[in-house]
């Protein structure tokens, strides 16, 4: 039962491709397990630099199987782009395997996805707008359209006419917007469906197998812990079901919670966030906004923009009350620092180490919106290193300071790093111990 799990921490974007590309090489299997194409995930290898949004950070390693699996919702359009974008690119996708269960997101999913926003005014989310939230309540509604039935030309006729007489009520009558044509839509989705059918498999006997034989499985979060549906900063959080937190790992890939054995929470070395809700540590102006943001302080080429829709992020401090609630959520055994060097430009910097609420010293998340939009931050200070980091690849290789706050990061969620990251590509990090907790020499 090795199978190992590997979340974002944070409001996703943590580094989470990045971390499993660096894993992968442990591995035999590497699934994503929920979410849709609103995940962004980027890794920089010797194959040049990828944002991929579905396919498994894993695809990389020609001897891997990646398996996208049954939790996920797929937009067949973006899928086969990032298959042929791969292929184009010289890495192999023959080992790819998709999901039966996995949902489709159809033509309906982004018009809904926009226009609930657009209805939603002051209440909207800041979706991608990838149709990826439409589609997960299609699939909690029991209406969605599953890769399977792509699969029988007969079956899904039958379904489409059915489903899009349904959901053109919807278009026109709640939405007021242009009903959609059934032709087209059979036409192309039955297209995507000859394309996706050499990758379509059962992957949860696949996965089943695997894990009886004892093969390392590795399971690639999407998002992060605070965009959970259940237990992130609702409403501000994303429609995954299986959700963002390790334990939806064992649910969107079909293993029992008992196979899971470990668990690697990704954190930034800081704090981000797209889209709307509450972020206590913001940084909301000034010189230290500037330097997250633009990724002016460490390795080139890595502002905080949005790998999905472009978006600049939100910066702040490490927010040391939602990293331990987080670690705690997911039962980390070992994290992942990233962007260690994007600090290094700083003379101190700020660590959140508990919330003021109305005169209380609050330690966890608080339960309600209102009172998370309340909340003061309380900081430790600890002082910046005013070095490059970028070349450092042992715990000794890098300054005191830098030392420190990755010591006092540690203390706060109570669970060891065990890889730092200190730039994008995937040598650039210090391994002390690999992903099943094995120490490296
Ligand atoms: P994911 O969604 O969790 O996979 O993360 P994203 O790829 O959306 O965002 C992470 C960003 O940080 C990307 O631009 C990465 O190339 C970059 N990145 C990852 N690790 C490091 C690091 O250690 N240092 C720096 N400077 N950039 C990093
Ligand atoms: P990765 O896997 C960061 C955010 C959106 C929005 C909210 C809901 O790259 O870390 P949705 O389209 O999911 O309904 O939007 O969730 N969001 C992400 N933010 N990284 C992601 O994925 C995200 N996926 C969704 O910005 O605030
Ligand atoms: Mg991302």
């Amino acid at each position: 039962m090795p199978v190992v799990v590997i979340i974002g921490g944070q409001w996703g974007d943590e580094g989470k491709g990045r971390v499993v590309d660096f894993h992968s090489q442990y591995c035999s299997v590497i699934a994503r397990y929920s979410a849709g194409n609103n995940a962004g995930h980027t890794i920089i290898n010797e194959h040049g630099k990828f944002g991929l949004h579905l396919v498994p950070a894993g695809i990389f390693r020609a001897d891997k199987a990646c398996l996208i699996g049954n939790g996920v919702v797929l937009d067949p359009a973006k899928l086969l782009e990032e298959i042929a974008m791969l292929t184009e690119r010289g890495v192999s996708t023959a080992r790819l395997m998709i999901s039966q269960h996995a949902h489709v997101i159809m033509p309906w999913h982004p018009i809904i996805d926009r226009a609930e926003e657009r209805l939603k005014g002051e209440l909207a989310i800041g979706t991608t707008g990838t149709g990826t939230g439409p589609a997960f309540h299609d699939k909690v509604g029991r209406v969605g359209i599953r890769v399977a039935d792509l699969m029988d030309r007969e079956h899904f006729e039958w379904k489409l006419r059915n489903t899009l007489e349904y959901k053109n009520r919807v278009l026109t009558g709640l939405y007021g917007e242009e009903p959609l044509e059934f032709e087209p839509i059979r036409r192309q989705y039955l297209e995507y469906g000859e394309k996706m059918r050499p990758y379509v498999a059962d992957t949860i006997a696949y996965v089943q197998d695997a894990d009886e034989r004892g093969e390392m499985i590795l399971l690639e979060g999407a998002q992060g812990s605070l965009l959970d549906l259940d237990t992130g900063t609702y409403p501000y959080v994303t429609s995954s079901v299986p959700a963002s937190v390790a334990a939806g790992g064992a649910i969107g890939i079909g293993l029992g919670p008992t196979s899971i054995q470990r668990v690697v929470g990704v954190y930034k070395s800081y704090q981000t966030r797209v889209g709307n809700g509450p972020m206590p540590t913001e940084i909301t102006s000034g010189f230290e906004m500037e330097m997250l943001r633009e990724g002016l302080g460490g390795a080139a080429g890595t502002a905080e923009y949005g790998v999905t829709t472009g978006r600049a992020r939100r910066v702040g401090w490490f927010d040391g009350v939602l990293a331990r609630y987080t670690a705690r959520l997911n039962g980390v055994t070992s994290v992942a620092l990233t962007r260690l060097d994007s600090l290094s430009a700083l003379d101190s910097i700020k660590v959140c180490v508990a919330y003021e609420l109305d005169g209380e010293r609050v330690h966890t998340l608080p339960p309600t919106l209102a009172d998370m939009s309340r909340v003061t931050p309380i900081f430790e200070e600890l002082p910046g290193w005013n070095q490059d980091v970028t070349e450092a690849r042992h715990l000794g290789d890098l300054p005191t300071q830098a030392r420190q706050y990755v010591r006092r990061i540690e203390q706060i969620l109570g669970v060891p790093v065990d890889m730092i990251s200190v730039g994008p590509e995937r040598h650039q990090a210090i391994v002390t111990r690999d992903v099943f907790g094995a120490v490296i020499p």
